[in-house]
């Protein structure tokens, strides 16, 4: 299947479930991550959520350095925000759940994230000011059921959710934007 074909879009209401979490790295999860790459990679995104694939499991793979430079996969694992600072930046994201548009969006400039990796050790990532700290926080939200559109005011979700339907009915596909994930 190609990605374009596998990627969930907005407003499918698998984009709305709280994921559960995984209890075991298995093979189903080593292939259910393969795809997620995969996919991620044929859009040229940077981030991709299980539930973008429409699996309800808290997993997330994310590559900010592709395609600048050789891939660079990680495979987060029931992930937690572990500290987010109080002080937000903003930052123009993009969804490959919402083909066609991008939004700025405030979020925290500093988060420590935990996660444990597909050979189940526990890591722990920490990023400020750049697009890993964007990307960790909007793939986490995913398995939460919250998009980007989540974090904006409700007259401006109505503005871009116009935008996104015109975008579609353009014929916009996954990835279709300056960063997405
Ligand atoms: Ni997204």
């Amino acid at each position: 299947m190609n990605a374009a074909d596998d990627i969930v879009l907005s407003p499918d209401p698998r984009l709305r479930e709280k994921c559960r979490p995984i209890e075991a790295i298995d093979d189903e999860i080593r292939e259910l991550a393969a795809r997620m790459l995969d996919d991620m990679y044929a859009a040229e995104g940077v981030g991709l959520a299980a539930p973008q694939v429409g699996v309800l499991k808290r997993i997330v793979v994310i590559d900010v350095d592709y395609p600048s430079a050789d891939p660079n996969p990680y495979v987060l694992i029931n992930p937690e925000i572990v500290e987010a600072s109080e002080e937000t930046v903003p930052f123009d994201e993009g969804c490959l759940s919402f083909p066609g548009i991008s939004v700025s969006i405030e979020r925290p400039r500093h988060v420590v994230v935990q996660a444990e990796n597909l050979e189940g050790d526990l890591m722990q990532y920490e990023a400020a000011d750049n697009l890993l700290a964007v990307c960790l926080q909007h793939e986490i939200d995913h398995l939460n059921g919250i998009t980007m559109v989540d974090h904006l005011s409700p007259v401006e979700r109505i503005r871009v959710l116009g935008e996104y339907e015109r975008a579609l009915a353009a014929g916009a596909k996954p990835g279709e934007t300056d960063f997405a994930s």
